[in-house]
């Protein structure tokens, strides 16, 4: 199902109407700043916006700039090179797992190949530096050098943990953290920023974002457990295939001794027996495994509804509405 069609009226949809002439802006925007007389570099890039994404990041960025009734243009700069940013890390994340779908279509490295799609990330990449140059702001420089830094580092600790059957929860949420969190946390953060917030109100924004962030990642490792890859628009039940000892297996192997004895013979031969996948995310969902990620998840929207009332929010009522239900979707949603 094509993204447009599953945003029927939940508050995903509505703060897209609420922002819809900025995120019309940021996506001319983005258009505007693909362009290259390197040929393949818009041809990627156009095929990335048209496939679609939930601009999560981008949206957080603008909500909380109206939050605090910013009224400069920055946030449309800003929203796009976090969004550049976050496509950069899919273009690599994708070769790094070999991945050949993202948003229900054929991904980059599926159709031009793992080079095309590592140099275009860096295009992108680089890109989102160029044009964050513009704020002339030390503190937002400081700020996406820090996250993207921590981003790539998140990456790495997975990717050294891979396979790693003791993982605990709080190791995976230390890689959640990093590899997804800090980017949403960031989003918010500027958006407070550019508005000439106080440094306690900066932090009361970064907490939500980087809350919000662990909720979105949490459900997305349940998910892969759960949803069907039509539904997510990606491949679904490949984490472990991946090395990815993600929440929902930690806590299912630990109620079910018969999980952890098939999930180490899968890492000993590094690849599933034929039904072997079936079984890994029937165990799992069985014993507790998404329930209780989901759980967490709520947890952690929870946490970020905390952040965010201790804002003052008397002048921009339905924003802040909209963010506290954003909170609750992101711990909720179905794709
Ligand atoms: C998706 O995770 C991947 C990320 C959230 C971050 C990827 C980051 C990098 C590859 C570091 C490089 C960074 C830059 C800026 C070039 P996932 O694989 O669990 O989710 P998926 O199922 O959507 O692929
Ligand atoms: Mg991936």
């Amino acid at each position: 199902m094509p993204f447009v069609e599953k945003l029927k009226n939940n508050p995903l949809q509505q703060a897209f109407t609420l922002c819809q002439a900025q995120m019309d802006e940021l996506n001319q925007g983005i258009i505007a700043q693909l362009d290259s007389d390197v040929g393949m570099i818009p041809a990627i890039g156009h095929y990335i916006v048209k496939s679609g994404g939930k601009r999560m990041r981008p949206l957080l960025c603008m909500l909380t700039s109206r939050l605090f009734g910013h009224q400069g243009q920055n946030h449309i700069m800003l929203a796009m090179v976090i969004e550049f940013i976050h496509t950069a890390s899919l273009l690599h994340d994708d070769v790094v797992d070999a991945s050949d779908q993202r948003r229900g279509t054929p991904s980059v490295n599926h159709v031009w190949g793992n080079q095309a799609s590592v140099l275009v990330g860096d295009f992108l990449f680089s890109r989102a530096f160029e044009l964050s140059v513009e704020s002339q702001d030390m503190a937002i420089l400081g700020l996406l050098a820090r996250v993207t830094n921590l981003l790539a580092e998140g990456e790495v600790l997975q990717l050294s943990r891979s396979f790693h059957l003791e993982m605990t929860e709080a190791q995976s949420l230390e890689v959640i953290e990093r590899k997804t969190a800090v980017l949403f946390s960031a989003a918010t953060e500027i958006g407070a920023r550019i508005s000439g917030q106080s440094e306690e109100v900066i932090q009361h924004m970064h907490e939500y974002g980087m809350c919000l962030g662990v909720a979105f990642q949490l459900i997305d490792d349940a998910l892969d457990y759960s949803a069907s890859s039509e539904a997510v628009g990606k491949p679904v039940g490949h984490d472990l295939e991946e090395g990815k000892i993600t929440f929902p297996l930690i806590y299912a192997m630990q109620q079910h001794e018969p999980l952890q004895v098939l999930v180490s013979a899968i890492t000993e031969h590094g690849s599933y027996q034929h039904d072997e996948r079936h079984q890994v995310r029937s165990m799992v969902e069985t014993h507790g495994g998404v329930d209780h990620c989901v759980a967490q998840a709520k947890v952690y929207a929870n946490r970020a509804k905390e952040a965010l009332e201790k804002i003052d929010h008397s002048d921009q009522k339905e924003v802040y509405q909209l963010m506290l239900n954003l909170a609750d979707f992101a711990a909720q949603r179905p794709f």
